[in-house]
């Protein structure tokens, strides 16, 4: 079993990107991290390429390895800061460029009726969501999470975590790092269920 874990802050000491790595580690198996600081993501630019070429995605950037990675991957870790009360922009980025995935013929259909809104490629695949937040707007940075990775991709979402850091460091939350674990180990038997 190998999972990917998007580590969605660019900012180094992140505490979204320890938690990521947490329930990583607790889930036990083979993990891509996928650290968006350290990739070239270009925006998604609407040219609709993918819908008419088998998924094919014309930008030419880091995403085209990260599609390899998640097309490989058994379950998923998503994980980003609230930044003005949603989630952050690289995150939405990489949701936008995960439109190409649903091009691909993976999977089954979308919808009967509506074909050209493609396959699902990651359909009941188990997923931990995961949100960081100094103080309050975290409820839309989920629901921007789920509705992207539950709704559209059909994901099996197993937890979801928002965790109300301050201006803490998280190693010095317990309680934070405890659900991280916890949410491991639900991945976990997810996977083999
Ligand atoms: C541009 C920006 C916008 C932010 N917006 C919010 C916000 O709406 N609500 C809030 O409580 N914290 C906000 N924060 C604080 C971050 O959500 C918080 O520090 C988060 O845990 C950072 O995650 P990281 O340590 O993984 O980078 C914002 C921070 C930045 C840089």
């Amino acid at each position: 079993m190998r999972i990917a874990a998007v580590c969605g802050s660019l900012r180094e000491e992140s505490n979204t990107n320890k938690l990521v790595r947490i329930v990583a580690e607790a889930a036990g198996c083979e993990c891509d991290f996928i650290e968006l600081g350290g990739l070239n993501i270009k925006p998604c630019t609407g040219c609709a390429a993918c819908m008419m070429n088998e998924g094919a995605c014309p930008i030419d950037d880091d995403m085209q390895a990260v599609y390899e990675k998640l097309l490989a991957a058994d379950g998923f870790i998503i994980g980003g800061p609230t930044y003005f009360m949603d989630i952050n922009g690289a995150v939405k980025d990489f949701i936008d460029r995960t439109m190409a995935v649903k091009y691909r013929d993976i999977g089954p259909a979308y919808s009967a009726d509506m074909p050209w809104l493609g396959t699902v490629p990651f359909n009941g695949k188990p997923a931990v969501l995961l949100v960081t937040v100094a103080g309050g707007g975290h409820e839309r940075a989920l629901e921007t999470l789920k509705v992207a990775f539950d709704d559209c991709h059909r994901m099996r979402i197993v937890e979801k975590l928002a965790e109300i850091v301050g201006m803490n460091d998280v190693n010095d939350l317990p309680q934070a790092l405890e659900r991280a674990r916890a949410a491991g180990k639900k991945l976990a038997a997810a996977l083999q269920s």
